[in-house]
């Protein structure tokens, strides 16, 4: 069995992308692998956080994991400042990684805006995600296409470390997620749907309720030629709204299109609304469930536990590699 690691942060408005593009692929993971999935919240203080939101959102995409598939009987779920050791292999990988390969992270540099200063901890940040990986001797690591220079970044001091001080870690991989996938913005199919959009209606997240992704879906942008056809370069509206047909329904694109011949946009639409709501409201009520259960936090507990025990092992090694401690 691999061991798979994947961090996510501690942010709202999880919405179909996310869950097509990432959520549901970490689901079908955990039957064949060992997998960890831990909830990033010392990388979200990186930019400014409200300490009453931030703890409300960690326990919100915790119950969303768990919501959509994962299962803490089978996966570790853990959150990240709960585990030290994180935040101490880190330290040790910071003494072995260079500031010149850090400011050329792409990430840092959108983060950062081109500022002449910038939080410390904005430009470690890869370092502690590589910390979140080797801690666990993780194989896969399954991220967004946005996340390669920091797998990269993590297997180069990686491979430095086992070179210097001897066998200390696995070297893992990225498992790209499906990147063809990509679930564009409803108000703009030029743009991916994201979390941070303001206009809520760009985005159907996996908590609106029935009206919410009914209005969305109703006033998403299509184009004026009334023909329903899967043409990404040309219709790029119609063209996203039956890939999260195809997605929610399980159906191929093709025969959808035989399904809607001679329809129109509005008749197509009401249908879409439909499987969407099919599709949401069962996850949205498990989340109610278990958002609001006293063994949220006790999985949670749990987890770092099983986390802490591996963890624990792997900073040993790691000391005892480097000499330090008694
Ligand atoms: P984020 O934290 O929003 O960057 O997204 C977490 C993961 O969700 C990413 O690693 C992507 O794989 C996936 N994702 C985000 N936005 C989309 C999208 N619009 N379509 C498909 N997948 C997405
Ligand atoms: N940097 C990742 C992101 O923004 C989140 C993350 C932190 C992560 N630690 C990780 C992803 C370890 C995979 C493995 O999406």
């Amino acid at each position: 069995m691999a061991r798979v690691f994947s961090g996510v942060q501690p942010t709202g408005n999880i919405h179909i992308g996310n869950y097509l593009g990432a959520l549901k692929q970490f689901v079908e993971l955990q039957d064949e692998n060992q997998c960890i999935y831990c909830i990033v919240d010392m990388h979200s203080i990186t930019v400014p956080q409200d300490p009453k939101e931030l703890k409300d959102h960690i326990l919100d995409v915790a119950a969303l994991y768990m919501a959509v598939g994962i299962d803490p009987e089978k996966s570790i779920v853990f959150v990240q400042s709960d585990v030290a050791q994180h935040a101490e292999l880190a330290w040790v990988l910071m003494c072995n990684s260079y500031t010149g390969e850090l400011s050329r992270m792409t990430q840092f540099k959108a983060k950062n805006k081109g500022r002449e200063s910038a939080p410390a901890g904005l430009f470690t940040y890869p370092i502690l995600m590589a910390a979140d990986i080797l801690l666990y001797d993780a194989d896969i690591v399954p991220v967004g296409n946005d996340q390669k220079q920091h797998i990269e970044l993590t297997r180069d001091v990686a491979i430095r470390v086992n070179n210097k001080y001897g066998e200390t870690f696995v070297v893992p991989d990225g498992r790209f997620l499906k990147a063809g996938a990509r679930i564009m913005a409803l108000d703009d199919p030029g743009d991916k749907m994201s979390k941070s959009a303001e206009n809520k209606h760009s985005r159907v997240s996996l908590l609106d309720d029935d009206n919410k992704i009914k209005k969305s879906i109703m006033k998403a942008t299509t184009d004026s030629d009334g023909i329903i056809r899967f043409d990404p370069e040309n219709k790029p509206g119609i063209s996203n709204l039956l890939n999260i047909y195809s997605a929610f329904s399980g159906k191929t694109i093709d025969d959808i299109v035989k399904d809607f011949e001679g329809c129109g946009y509005g008749d197509f639409k009401k249908e879409l609304v439909n499987i969407v709501q099919t599709g949401i409201a069962p996850i949205r009520e498990r989340y109610e469930d278990i958002r609001n259960s006293d063994e949220l936090i006790r999985t949670l507990k749990d987890g770092a536990e099983r986390a802490g025990a591996i963890a624990e092992k792997t900073m040993k090694r790691v000391k005892d590699n480097f000499g330090l401690g008694l």
